[in-house]
Formats: structure tokens, C-alpha cells, sequence
């Protein structure tokens, strides 16, 4: 093979609009088992999205300095490609409830499909983030309500900042 994926790399994707401690603990438990992880920000038109990709990448490149092996990037396209670019192994996807695998489960097997070298390694979070997701962090915070201890306080900064800006 004249470009073997590289074993100990692995592809971290999603939308990260913002980073939770769900994606954090994600991480760090899959750091554990690659020798590096690639958090892999989707580039995509979403209107609905509080951050944009590059402040999403600065915010989780903020929360991981002290990680040098925990490296934040984008994506457009096809996820599969990005993966084949980077020479990862495999892709890490977090699985919260039985309701996230459907989803999961579609999405693994059309990317297996797509490039049958790639696997994807689904991980569970601590029991205390199975429920939380960047979509109810982003409606909780916008109606008032406390996001500490659900998103990481750099990232809680960022929301206070964009809350700043927005209402002025
Ligand atoms: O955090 P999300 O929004 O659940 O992440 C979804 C993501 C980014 C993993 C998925 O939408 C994706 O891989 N998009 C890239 C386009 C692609 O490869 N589509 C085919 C996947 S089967």
C-alpha cells in the first residue's frame, strides 16, 4: 500500500457547535487508546450555528494546549476523504443512548462502505454526560439557564463573550 494509514491516529469528527464535556471525556478516553487524536470540525452553511468553524477549532485547541497529542482541524466533504488525507485508522464517534444508534449505525457502515480500510470505533461517555448535547447546552444557555459543569469553562467563556456581542 503506498500510503498505509497511520494505526496510532485516529479521526475525531462532528460538529462541536459548541465543545461539551461529553466531547471532552470522548477524547480523553479515546487519547488513551490512539497515540493521537484528530478533533475534526464539520464545514458546513449551517445558519443555526452559534460559532463559526474557526472559532470552534480556537476554542477546543484552547481546552486541549496542555494535550499535545490532541491536535483541532476541519473538514469539508466527505469525512472518509479527510480520514484517507491524514492517514487516520480509524474514526472515533461517542454513543450517548439507544437513540444516537440508528444514526450511528447508518453513518459507520455507509463510511465502511466508502473506504472499507476505516473503522469506526464507537465510545461511551461517563454516565453523567449521556444526556447532554451541544443543541440543549446552546437552548439552555439561551434562555438564562447555568452551563457549568456541561461545557468546559474556557467554552462557557466563549458563550458569555458571543451572548456579549450578539445582544450588545
Ligand atoms: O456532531 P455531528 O453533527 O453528529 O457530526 C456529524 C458528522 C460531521 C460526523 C457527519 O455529518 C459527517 O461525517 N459529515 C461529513 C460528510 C460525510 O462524509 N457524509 C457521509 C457520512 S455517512
Amino acid at each position: 500500500m503506498p500510503n498505509p494509514p497511520n494505526g496510532r491516529l485516529a479521526v475525531f469528527p462532528g460538529s462541536f457547535d459548541p465543545l461539551t464535556n461529553g466531547h471532552v471525556d470522548i477524547i480523553l478516553r479515546s487519547a488513551r487508546l490512539f497515540e493521537r487524536i484528530v478533533v475534526a470540525v464539520l464545514v458546513n452553511q449551517d445558519k443555526k450555528a452559534l460559532f463559526s468553524p474557526s472559532e470552534r477549532i480556537e476554542m477546543i485547541r484552547e481546552v486541549f494546549h496542555e494535550y499535545p497529542n490532541v491536535e483541532a482541524d476541519s473538514f469539508d466533504g466527505l469525512l472518509v476523504e479527510y480520514a484517507r488525507r491524514r492517514r487516520a485508522s480509524a474514526i472515533i464517534r461517542g454513543i450517548r443512548a439507544v437513540s444516537d444508534y440508528e444514526y450511528e449505525f447508518q453513518m459507520a457502515l455507509m463510511n465502511r462502505h466508502l473506504e472499507p480500510m476505516l473503522e469506526t470505533v464507537f465510545m461511551m461517555p461517563a454516565e453523567q454526560y449521556t444526556y447532554l448535547s451541544s443543541r440543549l447546552t446552546k437552548e439552555v444557555f439561551s434562555l438564562g439557564g447555568n452551563v457549568s459543569g456541561l461545557v468546559p469553562a474556557a467554552v462557557e467563556g466563549w458563550m458569555k463573550r458571543k451572548q456579549k456581542a450578539t445582544i450588545g
